[in-house]
């Protein structure tokens, strides 16, 4: 908001430039007249840029001019009805709805869209939330394809930048991803729905409505658990979190997002891990809780009680084929233990268990080879 007044303090200023100089001119030849007038619009154009530039560069340093357009923007209601109307079909009761963001390498078949729509099909009492998950699509192939698949669609709008190849880790287009999904979450939340968001690589294996704590504003996944849903030292991971929509996550999302600009070069889950300490926090109001590894795991860090499991995310892992895999293969282990349940077999020595991570283990080190063979490719 500062910054849209100082530009509108730069035009003025140019504008006021103007009368200033045109008295001393009114009695010159009329020629000499239009180009003192064409001049004089210069200075002023010119003086209004260099304000503008001042203010941009100077006093609101954190706050870059693309920040506050899109502040302004999402202060505007009904911006974008396509987004609103999806968002009403999907909402449950009270508003809320699961939003997962998706790529065309990811909405590719039998890749990881597929597995995650399997997972709520497999889960136990998941099946029931497909029709409040929204999938918000950052390519056309990838609409095209959840259109095929899916009742809730939502293409966004992601301002020139192509997402559409498989943005690998911590690329600059995999940092703008991640921004991008700040963003509109803010104005899913100024719209007045909370939300669960979940990756694409969670599985969705048992109701996490059951496992939420009743108080929180916000409750965000865990790579790292330590025991204490308040312990800030819980290492959280961005790519499931549970969002109560109310004037503290709206303000706190805001804050979130500014914060991008004071932490160059990195992406939403390491900007959080070093805010959560923030005194802003506490002085919003906001309450933050991490969820527990023992009901939304992930390869990080997973509890071993699968009847305790809601979600797993293929956290820990880099690379598209590693995680199908490893996926897939968690799928088959959760179809085991869950029809013997069903089944009535529950004598511990036949006890399933998880058979993952495999790939994902090893993924990091594979990831760097690869990027190096890349490299040496170009
Ligand atoms: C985006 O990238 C993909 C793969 O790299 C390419 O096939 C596609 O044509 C690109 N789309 C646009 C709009 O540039
Ligand atoms: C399935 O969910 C129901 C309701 O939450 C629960 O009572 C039951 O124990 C679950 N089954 C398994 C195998 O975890
Ligand atoms: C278990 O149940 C699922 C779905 O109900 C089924 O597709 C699968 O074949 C069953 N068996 C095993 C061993 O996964």
């Amino acid at each position: 908001m500062k910054n849209n007044n100082s530009a509108a303090d730069g035009e003025q200023a140019g504008k006021l430039s103007v009368p200033s100089v045109v008295p001393t001119m009114t009695t010159t030849s009329v020629v000499t007249w239009r180009t003192v007038r064409v001049s004089v619009v210069l200075v002023g154009v010119t003086l209004g840029l260099f304000v503008l530039y001042n203010s941009a560069i100077n006093p609101f340093k954190f706050l870059p001019v693309s920040y506050t357009y899109r502040a302004f923007r999402f202060s505007s209601p009904h911006k974008d009805p396509i987004l609103e109307k999806v968002v009403k079909e999907a909402a449950m009761e009270d508003g809320t709805i699961i939003i997962t963001t998706l790529n065309d390498a990811w909405a590719e078949p039998d890749s990881l869209l597929d597995l995650f729509l399997k997972s709520f099909h497999v889960g136990n009492g998941t099946q029931r939330l497909l029709k409040h998950l929204v999938i918000v699509t950052l390519d056309q192939k990838a609409y095209s394809r959840c259109v095929a698949l899916h009742p809730h669609c939502y293409q966004l709008d992601t301002q020139g930048t192509n997402f559409s190849s498989e943005a690998y880790f911590m690329t600059s287009d995999y940092l703008k991803m991640m921004w991008r999904r700040i963003e509109f979450l803010i104005y899913v939340l100024e719209m007045g729905h909370s939300f669960v968001f979940t990756d694409t690589d969670i599985m969705w294996l048992q109701d996490p409505f059951n496992h939420f704590y009743k108080e929180a504003d916000f409750q965000i996944a865990s790579d790292s658990y330590l025991g204490n849903p308040e312990d800030l030292n819980n290492v959280p991971n961005g790519g499931f979190v549970y969002v109560r929509a109310n004037p503290k996550t709206v303000k706190f999302y805001k804050f979130w997002y500014q914060s991008r600009t004071i932490y160059p070069g990195q992406h939403d889950q390491d900007v959080l891990n070093k805010i959560k300490h923030s005194p802003l926090i506490p002085k919003i109001g906001m309450k933050l809780r991490f969820l527990d590894t023992a009901n939304f795991g992930g390869f990080c860090q997973m509890g071993r009680d699968m009847s305790k499991m809601a979600t797993v995310h293929a956290n820990c892992c880099v690379g598209l084929e590693n995680k199908v895999h490893d996926l897939r293969i968690l799928l088959q282990d959760w179809n085991n233990f869950f029809n013997r349940t069903i089944a009535g077999n529950k004598s511990p020595s036949s006890t399933p268990s998880w058979t993952v991570p495999q790939d994902c283990r090893t993924s990091f080190q594979r990831g760097r080879q690869h990027k190096d063979d890349k490299k040496t490719g170009n």
